[in-house]
């Protein structure tokens, strides 16, 4: 009829779609589309809404923002009270909670327990009225609790609305919101970049976030909900056991423990116990212990409750993941970095069943947020894989003889200057840099401690993979002075190995030999290798494939290392830093010398030449009041950057709807020297790597595949989708995403699937990966 009435339907289609997603990823974890793809429905749906505010419902998605901060929260009383739990220490309070339990049900068949883990959290209640969450509240004294309803709407897993049906008319679900460790690690990593509090554990970090006044805050904590339980209930009836009750609620659209299982028999309980207690390390959120809940409703009301805690339900605790013990000294270590880390060092302490005498302080910041002195009783946590922290100083216990850590201004290792690191940012042409909290050693190959690490590192499996080089003999090399870098290796000989600990006349030989096989490695190994600060496999990868040569990579200018998908300002610039250091070309130069020959690819990955316009050129200089835009209109009148400097005032009026400002400083840009110089640099470097984008557009229709529309369907194996799409681009197809009657040609790899059957419906040629191989070949595109 209207807009408007079309905007509401799709709006409400939207939601449907995304709410269903959402339970798919959160709920289910069985995500059915790419974030891309989400985030795309999220924000059609949040610019219609801009567009027709009318449309806005409170249970939208999009309405998980945060508003603005309340004085204080309001209190909440539990009609139901939320109780606690008794804890058991060891086997046998289980089984005296089992015998307590089947005593009290005497002539009952048999008792059923459900298991679940204990998320270290806090207990928060949903109030569900007609299906709508009105109510969010924390637990308080279990009797009066906190209002907290706009904080918990915005926490991504808790639905707004209900699911399905079937809900009782009033539902108060219980359950814990908690903060998985990832999420947690991430925050606090961030908190220490900026200078901020860090949290000691994730149930601070969940609490902390929940109590925020500004909700806003919230929103930004990775919190989740899992239910456990329920309180109110009313207009309706739900199953008579617990188990079936939680997967109805996971039916209505709420996250319940994967690891939930129902059990006949108290060893039963002891054996999930063991299980999950192995698995304790693994799980992606702290666990305290595990819940055994009587599974049938009847008999939790015939056993009743004593004090605040229910008699059909019991928590056996798992050791403690934090422990106190004493700060004896710091002790600095060297990273293949040169990074120079604090490590402390403990009395020693069983933490979470593991001994404990070393944890990391990060870095001297860190030690200064903390506080931290020798002699000080600290906390120290340990959990998953993580490295054991220090977490927080107890004050109270500090004693007379503490001393502060000094800093040190030497390398423990060479003894060469331990200099703060710097932060360089770059914006506008210009280049700023801030004291960084990481101390450097800048002796870097001097360094027998950086030797020893970048050489681990260099043969490491996903590195050289040279085979029978372990930690130990490497440091020996170096101590024996045989290997002062990593390209010594290559130099090495079996009597030179044979007078290290350990080895024999067929172990040296067979070191030999693999160093040897390891001399032809691949671009992006052999980048990976080189130890480059930041610059992991996934980065590695991204380079060779990109660059398709050392050379390239090496001579790369940072602004152009930026135009690779996830190369920050950061890592550009340690890129570029290390390929500019003296040191590092020269051991470059001697790997080659000693006949190491790095297999490159030689020609520009297509991915990357496709994926740089004049338009993005333009818009990446940051040349103030120039809009992405204003970049592209710029790159339709002028086509070459020489052009676009030459353009007086005049010509830049006549570029349609670009404003006095953007043409001053445009102008201002050009005429200033060093920034003139800078573009035309990147520029020249840009086509030196073999991208051109002079009237791109001029040019296809006299290419082979001009006007021609493919499809690409299914898995191919000598390149991804996007790289054989930025090959049939170049050769002046169109790829499009459905197959249709205009369609020249669909490319099918295994598992294609509807449209391939559309194809063979509308006969539609099909190729197969070798046919579209050889179409390539015979263009003179190679993949
Ligand atoms: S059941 C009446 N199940 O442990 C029983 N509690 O001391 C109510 N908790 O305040 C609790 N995971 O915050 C239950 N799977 C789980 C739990 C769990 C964590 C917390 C909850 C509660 C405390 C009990």
């Amino acid at each position: 009829m209207t807009d408007f009435t079309d905007a509401a339907a799709r709006a409400t289609e939207l939601r449907k779609q995304i709410d269903q997603h959402n339970y798919r990823y959160y709920v289910l974890d069985e995500p059915a589309i790419p974030d891309a793809e989400y985030d795309r429905l999220f924000n059609e749906l949040r610019s219609l809404e801009e567009q027709y505010p009318d449309l806005v419902t409170s249970d939208s998605p999009t309405q998980r923002v945060g508003s603005q901060p309340s004085p204080s929260f309001s209190q909440v009383q539990h009609e139901v009270p939320m109780l606690s739990l008794a804890n058991a220490f060891s086997d046998d309070d289980l089984h005296d909670f089992d015998r307590r339990v089947r005593q009290r049900l005497e002539g009952d068949a048999g008792v059923e327990y459900v298991c679940e883990p204990k998320l270290d959290g806090l207990a928060v209640s949903l109030l569900y009225e007609d299906g709508v969450l009105v109510r969010g509240a924390t637990r308080g004294d279990g009797t009066t609790g906190e209002d907290v309803t706009s904080n918990i709407r915005t926490v991504r897993n808790i639905p707004l609305k209900l699911q399905g049906s079937g809900w009782p008319a009033v539902l108060e679900v219980r359950g814990e919101v908690y903060m998985p460790r990832a999420g947690f690690e991430q925050l606090n990593e961030r908190a220490r970049d900026e200078g901020s509090k860090t949290f000691a554990n994730p149930r601070n970090a969940a609490a902390g976030s929940l109590r925020q006044l500004d909700s806003r805050i919230t929103a930004q904590r990775p919190l989740e909900f899992c239910a456990y339980g329920y309180g109110r209930v009313e207009g309706g009836e739900l199953p008579d056991n617990q188990h079936e009750i939680l997967l109805k609620v996971r039916d209505w659209g709420l996250k319940i423990n994967t690891e939930m299982r129902l059990v006949d028999s108290v060893q039963g309980c002891l054996d999930y116990y063991q299980i999950l207690g192995e698995k304790r390390d693994s799980l992606a959120y702290d666990i305290d212990g595990i819940v055994f809940k009587v599974n049938n409703l009847d008999q939790q009301q015939a056993l009743g409750f004593v004090a605040r805690s229910p008699r059909w339900a019991i928590a056996f605790k798992f050791p403690a993941q934090e422990e106190i013990t004493e700060l004896q000294d710091v002790e600095f270590r060297v990273g293949r970095t040169g990074a120079v880390t604090p490590v402390a060092r403990l009395r020693p302490v069983s933490v979470g069943g593991v001994t404990v005498s070393n944890a990391t302080l990060h870095n001297m910041d860190e030690i200064e947020r903390l506080g931290v002195m020798i002699g000080d009783s600290v906390i120290i946590r340990r959990a998953g894989d993580v490295i054991p922290q220090v977490v927080q100083v107890v004050l109270e216990r500090r004693p007379d003889d503490a001393r502060s850590i000094p800093v040190p201004q030497q390398c423990p290792v060479c003894g060469s200057d331990v200099e703060r690191t710097r932060i360089v940012k770059r914006s506008k042409g210009r280049e700023t840099s801030t004291e960084g909290s990481i101390l450097r050693c800048v002796g870097r190959l001097t360094c027998q401690a950086q030797v020893k690490q970048a050489i681990i590192h260099f043969v490491s499996r996903r590195a050289m993979d040279i085979d029978g080089l372990g930690e130990k003999s490497v440091e020996q090399l170096v101590d024996h002075q045989l290997v002062h870098s990593p390209a010594d290796l290559f130099r090495l000989t079996v009597p030179d190995v044979l007078a290290l600990e350990g080895f024999a006349e067929l172990s040296a030989s067979n070191l030999i030999e693999s160093i040897d096989a390891s001399r032809r490695p691949a671009l992006a190994r052999f980048v990976y290798a080189l130890g480059i600060p930041d610059v992991g496999e996934e980065t590695a990868k991204l380079l060779a494939r990109a660059f398709g040569s050392l050379e390239r990579i090496s001579q790369a200018l940072p602004e152009v290392l930026e135009y690779l998908p996830d190369v920050g300002g950061e890592v550009a610039h340690e890129i570029h830093a290390f390929f500019d250091d003296l040191h590092n070309q020269q051991v470059i130069q001697q790997l080659r010398a000693n006949g190491v020959e790095v297999q490159e690819e030689g020609s520009l990955g297509a991915e990357f030449a496709a994926s740089v316009s004049f338009a993005d050129f333009i818009a990446r200089l940051e040349i103030p009041h120039v809009a992405r835009t204003s970049a592209d209109r710029l790159a339709t009148a002028f086509g070459s950057l020489q052009q676009l400097i030459e353009a007086d005032w005049l010509d830049l009026k006549q570029v349609d709807r670009l404003n006095e400002k953007a043409i001053k400083s445009l102008r201002g840009y050009f005429q200033a020297e060093q920034s003139r110089q800078r573009a035309q640099a990147i520029e020249a470097q840009l086509r030196e790597f073999g991208m051109h984008w002079e009237s791109p557009r001029a040019s296809t229709d006299s290419l082979p595949l001009a006007g021609q529309s493919w499809v690409l369907t299914g898995t191919l194996e000598t390149f991804s989708r996007e790289v054989a799409k930025a090959h049939l681009e170049s050769l002046g197809a169109k790829v499009a995403g459905s197959v249709s009657a205009k369609t020249h040609c669909v490319v099918a790899g295994p598992g294609a699937g509807s449209k391939l059957a559309k194809a063979e419906q509308l006969k539609v040629p099909v190729l197969d990966e070798q046919g579209l191989l050889d179409l390539l070949g015979r263009h003179g595109v190679t993949s």
